[in-house]
């Protein structure tokens, strides 16, 4: 069971999440931090780029990112590689060459999977994944139906993921089709899931994930199977969650040294 903490807005998750992540790199200054792109987890990394002013150091942690689009030109403002650097990287203070991104270049994408499971593995496995959740249900790239014994593979993204992500592109067509994304078994690896997700675009999805069966047709359900899942939502993506009840007085009543 995943604990739910309903906020009042994307900035008070930012907060609540980026205190978190910036104790425990005080605690264990080579934590290993695991990163998504879109618009979700931006709340997090501006929180933190804050607390980096306020002496937080992340020049000994890794990150590794979720996944990343097969076959965009390299320089292109829109490959992960480019947001994490952006968004991640840079305003954190990350050591860059402790930052990595699947490589989705078309050379070599056949093996691509299997090299970033091993740097994975060497880096001694992701401690916190952030996580976004899409409309289809998919956490990372894991389109619908995929196996929640994936490893890190090449997928193909569905028309819906790709007109959601149409507008960080001048045109759908410019949308790649393919994505390598590390797989639902490889993120149920990491030692702690924090799910965010905000507005009402997003209630479906996070009810299904949270509360409805475990089924690959929903691959943000998975997480039902992780022992330490923490889903952070605002009101609205909250708004059809059957127990939020429950998960507010939870919280309410939420024992001091339990922390996130
Ligand atoms: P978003 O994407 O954060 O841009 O809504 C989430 C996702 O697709 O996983």
């Amino acid at each position: 069971m995943a604990e739910v903490i309903i906020v009042d807005s994307a900035e008070a998750a930012g907060r609540l999440v980026s205190d978190h992540i910036a104790e425990q790199v005080h605690i264990a200054p080579d934590f290993v931090v695991g990163v998504a792109t879109g618009s979700t987890p931006l709340p997090v990394y501006r929180a933190l780029a804050q607390r980096r002013e306020r002496g937080v150091d992340f020049s000994r942690a890794s990150a590794f990112a979720l996944d990343e689009y097969v076959g965009l030109p390299e320089d292109h403002p829109q490959s992960y590689r480019a947001v994490i650097d952006r968004e991640v990287t840079q305003p954190l203070g990350f050591d860059p060459t402790r930052v990595t991104v699947p490589d989705g270049r078309a050379e070599g994408i056949e093996t691509t999977g299997e090299r970033y499971e091993e740097a994975l593995r060497a880096s001694g496995g992701v401690d916190l994944q952030l996580l976004g959740i899409g409309t289809t249900g998919h956490i990372g790239f894991n389109e619908p139906g995929s196996s929640f014994g994936s490893l890190t593979r090449v997928k193909t993204l569905t028309e819906q993921t790709r007109a959601d992500n149409a507008r960080f592109f001048g045109s759908l067509d410019e949308v790649p089709i393919h994505c390598v994304t590390q797989g639902l078994g490889t993120i149920l690896r990491a030692r702690h899931l924090v799910l965010l997700a905000f507005g009402e675009g997003k209630a479906a999805a996070i009810a299904a994930a949270v509360e409805g069966p475990v089924t690959a047709s929903l691959p943000g359900s998975a997480l039902q199977l992780h022992a330490h899942v923490t889903v952070v939502v605002d009101e609205a993506a909250a708004s059809r969650l059957k127990h939020a009840d429950y998960y507010r007085w939870a919280q309410a009543h939420k024992p001091a040294w339990q922390g996130l």
